[in-house]
């Protein structure tokens, strides 16, 4: 054979043999190679299992979408290209055969509000945004509104209210709606949606369960009733990860425990530092007694683990406070994420909640001098050295 033809042949497409690789490896063949057409088409059929064509399925992707589900309790799980791709494909995926109607949580990420006001909304779905903490208001708005679909927080961004999903998803059943719960905040190191009679659990893979600022990725993790829709709309959309991301995102996971251990511990100390420090006006952090949703947090988070985010409002502070203060930050980096092995730090109003109109921020009680802290895994006495220093800087 000739350079060319061996170029493109050689060394490819070989049976992977009696060899297991202890750890998945990176498949990035976007199509695959069968002895016979007859096998190719029971596999097209899915009579038999195998992989025809990225866009289906990839067997880096299926480690992943596998170990998921797994740590969910789901059924099934579908890899996503960005958390934004997850939430959107559990909401087509939720109101495929339902009543084309949304009721939302009125605390969400500002892309997942962009998206139901400026995506769902203009294709004909109905959406609207309620109180979901009052569960006696909540359940009046479901028998009137009679959603197909109902999208919560398990923790919200960025104020941090906690959703009494266990009672949500009985409501949600009882009116025949699914329950979408987007557990970037929690994990399913804190808290399992499905358990508690979610339909879909996403997430942000981008955040916690890569965990080191090096991917982008989306997770849906359905129960059985949704999975084969899920999938044929993944088929059709195409919005599945890349398999390189599939294997960061894997290696992140090993250690989301450990990670989320540490870091849950860490946040505590800090809201508590923060909660004395003279220039804080408010500190957000579920650990507080006199949270709003103390009740469901009792019940639904574990006890001492109540996320690794922390909201605060700078005492008096507006834009030029708050960016002197995350100026003088040194070690907490200033960016626009969370849920990495490093601390970060977002200052809402501009960055996750930027698309949002004021008025909106306003009533969903988002401030100008509101930030949003991601507590990483450095030792906790760096942290709140740094924070005390930046403090001093913006006063
Ligand atoms: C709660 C939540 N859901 C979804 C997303 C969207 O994720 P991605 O940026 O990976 O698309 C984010 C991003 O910050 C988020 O915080």
């Amino acid at each position: 054979m000739k350079i060319q033809t061996k170029a493109v042949h050689a060394g490819d497409r070989k049976k992977a043999g009696p060899h297991v690789p202890v750890t998945t490896p990176i498949h990035t063949a976007a199509s695959y190679f069968f002895e016979s057409m007859e096998e190719l088409d029971r596999v097209f059929a899915r009579e038999e299992p195998g992989y025809c064509y990225a866009r289906y399925d990839n067997p880096s992707n299926s480690a992943l979408e596998e170990l998921a589900a797994s740590l969910e309790a789901g059924h099934g799980a579908l890899a996503c290209g960005s958390g934004m791709a997850a939430v959107h494909m559990s909401l087509l995926t939720a109101l495929a055969d339902r009543r084309r109607s949304v009721l939302a949580a009125n605390a969400l990420y500002g892309a997942t509000i962009s998206l139901l006001m400026n995506v769902m909304e203009p294709s004909g779905v109905t959406v609207r945004f309620t109180d979901v903490w009052d569960i006696d208001a909540f359940s009046e708005v479901v028998d009137e509104q009679k959603p197909g679909c109902i999208l919560i927080e398990t923790i919200s961004n960025p104020l941090l209210r906690v959703a009494p999903i266990d009672r949500i998803a009985d409501i949600a059943r009882a009116a025949g709606a699914a329950l979408i719960v987007d557990n970037t905040f929690a994990t399913p190191a804190l808290l399992r949606p499905l358990e508690l009679g979610a339909s879909f659990a996403v997430h942000s893979a981008t955040k916690y369960l890569a965990g080191h600022g090096d991917v982008l990725g989306g997770i849906v993790v359905t129960d059985a009733a949704h999975y084969d829709s899920l999938r044929a709309l993944s088929r059709a959309i195409g919005p599945v990860l890349g398999p390189f991301e599939s294997y960061l995102t894997m290696r992140g996971i090993k250690t989301l425990p450990l990670r989320i251990e540490r870091q849950c511990a860490s946040a505590c100390r800090v809201a508590s530092w923060l909660a004395s420090h003279p220039a804080i006006e408010r500190v957000y952090f579920p650990a507080d007694p006199a949270h709003p949703d103390a009740a469901h947090i009792r019940r639904l988070l574990p006890q001492g683990q109540y996320g690794a985010i922390v909201s605060f409002e700078l005492r008096g502070a507006a834009r030029e406070e708050i960016f002197r203060f995350m100026n003088a930050l040194k070690l907490v980096v200033r960016a626009t994420s969370l849920g990495d092995v490093h601390s970060m730090m977002l200052y809402p109003v501009m960055s996750s909640h930027r698309e949002i109109s004021p008025r909106h921020r306003e009533r969903m009680g988002i401030r100008d001098s509101l930030v949003r802290l991601s507590v990483g895994n450095e030792a906790v006495e760096d942290i709140i050295e740094d924070l005390d220093q930046a403090l001093r800087h913006a006063g």
